[in-house]
């Protein structure tokens, strides 16, 4: 608040007069323009269309005839004091009405001290053009890390006398990290989500994480363009990749530290079709407990017809907002295709993105998938661009047991019961999704003939699929040859 008040001052000073908050955090903005008028010893006075104009000259109470927007705006203007007033919604009636734009207008450009400043607030705040030019934007700063530890602190506090003094159970690193992740929310939203997570059980744990990430997103009103991922995988369901995974694994600490020179900045996913790329930018964000965003180069493209790159900068901006997160881009290539049909808007979209890429100062780690290189731009496998790129091949034989484990147990068929080697020698040049087809068919087919799912059956489904693998025999070594030189080799 001490920041915002400063702030303010300023914009007192400079003598404007008309001042625009777009907050939903209604409370805190008037606690802040309180202070404020107490500090300047001004008047503050507050006006709604329920309430009318209120303040505390006035005893509380409304002014006669005040909640007509017309007659509190006349009362405004002749003021002979340098008064604060507050008007919370005005705007929606300032629409098509010139009399309420030009009471405004009067009040905005009137010289000299001695004058009333007017500020505006709503959620969402769009002035008439005339008005545009004359009003300074302000916005309440977010609270920082140590006022969001606080906020817990007196939540857990309130649920603490509320129970008979019982005491919230938590512990320092997942507090921590439930601070990490209210950064972006204002006071108001912080506390309610505070409030939700130690209410339920008394106890801030590790399973509060998914929720709160949830419901931040929700708060923040990303859907559309960026989607939150609920379903985040665990590298343990991941065959294979190990050198992505140590890659990883290294970085984590890095990651999370969020010292901006060094912070690890995303990886490219390149490879075959089926070969886990997807699963492994779920993974990511499973394997570092963060929100897993989707930006969905799709909607970015149809929902507002001509608006695509202002769409993709307020994507990324809220994806910051969402920090620390991961960022999954995926089929990157369709959204980034160069193309002469879009009259260069995917230009200008890699543009924007390669921007952000470069300027961006919050941990949003990037994660792209890709399997048509060819559509691929050059700049984006610039050097620099992504921390690295990997190539995801088809599982080698080792690895194949490994997949076939994950999905035999994820099955609930015990993995001891079948001779994995075998099945590996017998699935060679199988992606990852294949092996998981040909246990999803063996099942199938086992239940049809009403016997267990044994052995045979999935050598018998490997036997019925001609793997793309072979389907696209030139694609993949052409595909290979181009990798070998340009990417690290993900497994
Ligand atoms: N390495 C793997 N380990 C375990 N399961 C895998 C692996 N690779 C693929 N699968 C299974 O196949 C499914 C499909 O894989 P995924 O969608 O991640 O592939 P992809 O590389 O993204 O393919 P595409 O290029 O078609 O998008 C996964 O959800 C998973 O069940
Ligand atoms: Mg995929």
């Amino acid at each position: 608040m001490k920041n915002d008040l400063k702030d303010l001052q300023l914009v007192l000073d400079a003598r404007v007069r008309l001042i625009v908050i777009e907050s939903w955090d209604e409370l805190r903005v008037l606690e802040t323009l309180t202070s404020l008028a107490v500090q300047r010893g001004m008047n503050l006075r507050v006006w709604s269309i329920s309430e009318g104009l209120q303040g505390m000259a006035f005893g509380g109470e409304m002014l006669e005839g005040s909640n007509l927007p017309e007659r509190a705006l006349r009362l405004v203007k002749a003021d002979p004091q340098t008064g604060l007033y507050v008007f919370f919604d005005l705007h929606s009636f300032l629409e098509n009405d010139a009399l309420l734009v030009r009471l405004v207008k009067d009040i905005a450009m009137a010289a000299g001290p001695g004058k009333p400043t007017l500020i505006l607030v709503s959620h969402a705040l769009k002035l008439p053009a005339e008005l545009q030019r004359y009003a300074a934007r302000f916005s309440l700063s977010l609270p920082s890390e140590d006022e969001l530890l606080a906020i817990v602190r007196e939540e857990a506090l309130r649920w603490s006398e509320g129970n008979r003094g019982l005491r919230v159970r938590t512990d320092n690193r997942t507090l921590q990290q439930v601070v990490k992740n209210l950064r972006g929310l204002s006071h108001a939203d912080a506390r309610l989500l505070a409030r939700s997570l130690i209410c339920d059980d008394g106890a801030i744990t590790q399973e509060d994480l998914p929720e709160l990430n949830k419901a931040k997103f929700q708060l923040l009103d990303l859907d559309g363009v960026l989607g939150y991922e609920a379903d985040t995988a665990r590298f343990a369901d991941v065959g294979g990749l190990h050198n992505l995974k140590q890659w990883l694994a290294e970085r984590q600490a890095a990651f999370m530290a969020g010292t901006a020179s060094d912070l690890p900045k995303g990886m490219l996913l390149l490879g075959a079709q089926g070969s886990g790329k997807s699963l492994a930018a779920k993974a990511v964000a499973g394997l570092w407990g963060l929100p897993l965003l989707r930006l969905d180069f799709a909607s970015l493209y149809n929902k507002y017809f001509g608006e695509t790159e202002r769409n993709l900068r307020e994507a990324l901006l809220m994806a910051e907002r969402m920090s620390p997160c991961v960022l999954w881009m995926d089929e990157i290539e369709k959204g980034l295709a160069t193309g002469d049909m879009d009259n260069g808007v995917s230009q200008r979209v890699l543009g924007t993105l390669l921007t952000w890429m470069a300027e961006r100062k919050a941990p949003v780690f990037v994660v792209a998938t890709a399997n048509i290189i060819k559509r691929l731009p050059p700049e984006l496998m610039r050097k620099g661009r992504f921390d690295e790129i990997f190539f995801v091949d088809l599982p080698a034989t080792a690895v194949r047991e490994d997949i076939f484990r994950i999905h035999l147990n994820k099955r609930e068929l015990s993995a001891e019961n079948f001779d994995l080697a075998a099945l590996a020698m017998a699935s060679d040049g199988f992606s990852g999704a294949e092996i998981e087809q040909a246990v999803v068919s063996a099942l199938y087919a086992a239940q049809a003939r009403q016997v267990s799912v044994g052995q045979e059956l999935i050598v018998e489904a490997l036997q019925r699929t001609v793997p793309l693998s072979v389907v696209m025999s030139e694609e993949l070594s052409a595909l290979r040859h181009w990798a070998a030189e340009r990417t690290v080799h993900a497994g």
